[in-house]
């Protein structure tokens, strides 16, 4: 806890709930900070019983730096059959030029991207850039140039991409019809309000948990608006199996699932995460079988053409 203390550079305010079982801490921190944040956040979790911090969106995911979460042992069962790469290489080929948008670590697009004329991929975040410029290294030849850029105020030419891909990020629908070609393809696959659905109803909070309407169906009827002449949308259920309570609390404190933000209100919100212990037990109690921690995942798909 102390370590954590000591980074904030702007201001802080604890709020300590004695002899709760909780507490919440609220930080502004202008600068990344360059520790291993999970280990640190597990820690203090551990240290505290429970937690946690968030900061608003774009300094969270500095912080972050990376969206790589190879250290968590889980298995995922997926029961809809609808992959997000599958479905970019049916709408691409050798000379196609792509846009991926709010890349993270550039993590997914090094890795799964078809081969293809060219990818973009940017992100917002400084630090997600420059982890991904240095795990591009790791893949001499593939084409794809990273770069930063808000999703929300996109500094593209208009008509210019044939496919323009995001996976788990905001997307502005008239700006990205505007970037494609006539014909072009847009590819999403977001995170569901039903999302983790079980978790958020006895935490009684989470992403999205409170919006009038999901995230896909908002993401639908803006794609309607921008102009887009085909839209194909479909609901894509997983279960994932965390192989110890760690790995599914480090998850927790990395991704913002029990964060409580609106999807809908990104002007000035602030992630603010606790994850109660007396309640990540009783999850881990309902929801562990031979298989691990069962967390059921709604996430959605959409392939709407210009
Ligand atoms: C959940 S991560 C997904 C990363 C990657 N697409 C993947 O699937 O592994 C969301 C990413 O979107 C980025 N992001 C969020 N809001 C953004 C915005 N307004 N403009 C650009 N990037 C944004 C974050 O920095 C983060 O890297």
């Amino acid at each position: 806890m102390a370590k954590i203390l000591t980074i904030a550079k702007l201001w802080l305010f604890l709020l300590f709930v004695k002899g709760g079982s909780f507490f919440i801490l609220t930080t502004k921190f202008k600068e990344s900070v360059a520790c291993d944040k999970i280990n640190l956040k597990l820690q203090a979790a551990k240290n505290e019983g429970e937690i946690f911090m968030q900061v608003n969106e774009f300094d969270y995911y500095e912080r972050i730096g990376n969206w790589n979460f190879d250290d968590i042992k889980c298995v995922t069962v997926r029961h809809t059959d609808w992959e997000f790469y599958d479905v970019i290489r049916a709408h691409t080929n050798a000379t196609s030029n792509c846009l991926d948008l709010g890349t993270g670590g550039g993590e997914k697009v090094l890795e799964f991207y078809p081969e293809v004329g060219m990818v973009t991929a940017t992100d917002f975040s400084s630090e997600m850039i420059k982890t991904a410029n240095e795990n591009l290294k790791k893949h001499p030849g593939k084409r794809v140039k990273f770069a930063q850029m808000d999703n929300l105020n996109m500094k593209v030419p208009n008509n210019s991409f044939d496919l323009i891909s995001a996976r788990h990020t905001v997307i502005h629908a008239k700006q990205i019809y505007d970037a494609l070609v006539p014909g072009g393809v847009l590819v999403i696959e977001g995170v569901d309000q039903k999302d983790c659905w079980e978790m958020k109803e006895l935490f009684g909070r989470g992403q999205a948990f409170n919006d009038p309407i999901s995230i896909a169906e908002k993401d639908y009827q803006d794609l309607v608006d921008a102009g887009f002449s085909k839209i194909e949308r479909v609901e894509i259920l997983e279960d994932e199996y965390y192989e110890t309570e760690d790995d599914l609390m480090a998850l927790l404190l990395k991704a913002p699932i029990l964060d409580d933000f609106s999807e809908f209100d990104n002007s000035d919100f602030e992630h603010k995460a606790m994850i109660e212990k007396d309640l990540f037990d009783e999850y881990v109690r309902r929801f562990k079988s031979d298989k691990g921690i069962l967390l059921k995942r709604v996430l959605y798909g959409i392939v709407a053409t210009k």
